[in-house]
């Protein structure tokens, strides 16, 4: 009996939990694992700024061209935010950018996969992991760490903008059915790598995060509502979620691979 209401206390207290600054810290483990969000996020913002150069050489008109070039400085601009909050936790910020190994390899720790060949390449890579990266920092506006839930909060208004931008050159592109069936053939290979950008379900960080408000949802939860959120472009685009059994990963059971059958105009 006792112990229930020391649980409801706890559940309570973490509830209330909002650590406003840096001084509101409250132990080393907290500062920690913000930190380590801090990096993961960090890393991926500067490394998408890479691949975005990548993709300008591949635009195929000027506009795109531009655009793309606009969506490479906001991710640095994004760095830069999150660079801040980690730089008053002490971090070193230009050892950091200089790290170029470091930087480059965060999405799925391989620089290689994030080759960009060519348009279909750079549209994938926005529509599947720039997407992705910005649905897991969705969670952070809502977490325990005001500056970085403000940071965030900022940042999403932006990505807002790359997102739109992929899903209409994705839905563009699959109006003819040979490219559909290229990207189609590639998905898979980007569909893994975003999956690792949600991390490993279940894990004791996980529900450390959960206990005090760094996230409300479990890794598995978040991946799952990420592919909610790109179901209904991919079926108005004709394309499939890869089978479970295809991909070389663990996926989360509350993961949804289905696709309704689409209209594809
Ligand atoms: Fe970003
Ligand atoms: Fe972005």
């Amino acid at each position: 009996m006792l112990s229930e209401r020391a649980d409801d206390w706890q559940k309570e207290w973490t509830m209330a939990m909002v650590i406003r600054t840096k001084d509101e810290i409250p132990d080393d483990a907290y500062r920690t694992m913000v930190l380590t969000l801090m990096d993961k996020q960090a890393g991926r913002e500067v490394a998408t700024a890479e691949v975005f150069g990548q993709c300008v050489l591949h635009a195929p008109t000027v506009e795109d061209k531009i655009r793309i070039t606009r969506f490479q400085a906001e991710e640095l601009k994004h760095f830069q935010l999150i660079g801040r909050l980690m730089r008053d936790l002490g971090v070193d910020m230009d050892a950091y950018v200089q790290n170029r190994q470091k930087a480059g390899a965060r999405f799925t720790g391989d620089e290689a996969d994030m080759q960009i060949r060519d348009w279909i390449d750079a549209t994938m890579f926005n529509f599947v992991i720039d997407r992705a990266a910005t649905f897991q920092l969705g969670e952070y506006t809502k977490g325990s760490y005001l500056p970085l839930a403000d940071a965030n909060r900022i940042i999403l208004k932006e990505e807002e903008g790359h997102k739109s931008f992929g899903e209409v050159c994705l839905e563009e592109m699959c109006r003819d059915p040979a490219t559909r069936a290229e990207i189609q053939r590639r998905f898979a290979k980007w569909f893994v790598a975003s999956m690792r950008i949600f991390g490993r379900a279940g894990t004791p960080g996980n529900a450390y995060c959960l206990r005090v408000g760094l996230k409300t949802r479990d890794s598995g939860d978040v991946a799952a509502a990420y592919l909610d959120s790109i179901r209904p472009v991919m079926a108005a685009c004709g394309l499939r979620f890869p089978a479970r059994a295809e991909l070389p990963l663990d996926l989360p059971p509350q993961v949804d691979l289905d696709v309704p059958v689409g209209v594809v105009s």
